[in-house]
């Protein structure tokens, strides 16, 4: 038994393996506290009223852009952007940047591996700019090599866009050699973190990123909130997203002027419990520590991909090289449709995914339609993975007389 689960409200009151913390992951007490508490205690709508009540609202929202500022050693506060999630800090730069700096023939790279969020913005966007959009695809290994990343990423490249680690093979991938190589051609890069900020450190100005995304759900807080960060000389040139109250400074009836940043990209009322949850998650995230995170997943990942390699009768979809893994180990039962086996390990309490993981190029491109996914976080434990084995190999028994 893993004691970290005794945070968590839900995986102490069911008696579930939980593995399917790359879809979002589960709250700890702390997280729900401070949502409570802010309902209790101190909601109001933020920069929206010279009351005492709205300037305390105000200060927490600020204080959580200043602590992810820390958390990800952004330079500025004011690069950090509050949205509803990765997607939408992706269409946001899509829409912002995409739109008005690509020039027909110019190019965007992405790689074949990225969920549809980072890569329908962009075929639209492309469409739009008669651009053109190309991938950087996987070998054998589920990687990509760097002889790809160097043949694709040209001068006519000027966005490319690449998970950090993939949401559907956990490969880690070399995002510091993918950003040396675009920022020598003179294009930006826009980082997806959604499936590694969760599992590992992240430090924007030693990577040098130009853009970066996360959604909060998926590192302990609440559901819809997200940030968007970007490089403070790239965002103040670039033209709002969203437009409504609070990101103006004067409307008039024809034209309007923009606030700085970071309102200018924050139209609306804004999820304020999302963000006093974020503030609370990497609260959390820090006491344990990274190191520590590191140390739990890196035993457990270890071990479930011994476990689950030693039953035949299954494909793993996994790098061999254990070092650019992370999070998450999609599979089949060979014979047998992934939806199928998801019902059955449900049935024995084992939470799954199943399906094409928002990553239907990466299916067509393996010759997939769909896989199990087991994604894992540092509340797991090894007993969760034998139930997973256990649950499979029954899935297994059953199934095993109708395959061909
Ligand atoms: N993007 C999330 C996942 O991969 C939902 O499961």
């Amino acid at each position: 038994m893993n004691e970290l689960k005794n945070d968590f409200p839900l995986l102490k009151n069911k008696d579930i393996a939980y593995l399917d913390s790359g879809a979002t992951t589960q709250k700890p007490i702390q997280v729900i506290n401070a949502v409570k508490e802010f309902y209790e205690k101190y909601n109001a709508n933020p920069h929206r009223g010279a009351y005492s009540l709205s300037m305390e609202a105000t200060e927490v929202y600020e204080n959580t852009r200043d602590k992810i500022q820390k958390f990800i050693n952004a330079k500025h506060r004011e690069e950090i952007i509050f949205s509803k999630n990765a997607t939408e800090s992706l269409n946001l730069l899509a829409y912002s940047y995409g739109l008005d700096n690509l020039k027909e023939n110019d190019s965007v790279v992405i790689s074949i591996m990225e969920h549809h969020s980072n890569l329908v913005p962009w075929q639209k966007i492309c469409k739009m700019t008669k651009s053109k959009l190309n991938y950087m695809y996987i070998n054998d290994d589920f990687e990509i090599e760097d002889e790809e990343i160097e043949k694709k990423i040209t001068d006519k490249t000027k966005i490319v866009g690449i998970a950090h680690v993939s949401n559907v093979l956990g490969t880690v991938n070399n995002i510091e050699k993918i950003i040396k190589i675009a920022h020598k051609k003179g294009a930006i890069v826009i980082i997806d973190a959604s499936q590694s900020i969760p599992h590992m450190k992240i430090d924007v100005q030693k990577l040098d990123a130009d853009f970066l995304v996360f959604s909060g759900h998926k590192m302990l807080a609440p559901l819809g909130i997200g940030v968007l960060y970007g490089k403070k000389e790239l965002l103040k040139d670039m033209n709002p997203f969203l437009m409504g109250g609070d990101m103006i400074e004067y409307v008039h009836e024809q034209d309007t002027t923009y606030a700085p940043l970071p309102n200018k990209f924050e139209a609306g009322t804004q999820n304020v419990e999302g963000v006093i949850g974020l503030g609370a998650a990497i609260d959390y995230i820090e006491n344990l520590g990274y190191e520590k995170i590191e140390e739990i997943e890196k035993e457990l990942l270890g071990y479930a991909r011994e476990k689950l390699s030693k039953l035949d009768y299954l494909t793993l979809y996994i790098t061999p090289n254990e070092e650019n893994h992370s999070g998450v180990i999609s599979f089949n039962i060979k014979g047998v449709h992934p939806h199928d086996v998801s019902s059955i390990l449900d049935s024995k309490g084992v939470c799954v995914r199943s399906g094409n993981h928002c990553a239907q190029p990466l299916m067509r491109y393996l010759g997939l339609d769909s896989t199990c996914r087991a994604s894992f976080y540092f509340y797991n434990s090894k007993e969760d993975v034998d139930r997973l084995v256990d649950a499979l190999q029954e899935a297994y028994n059953m199934f095993k007389k109708y395959i061909k």
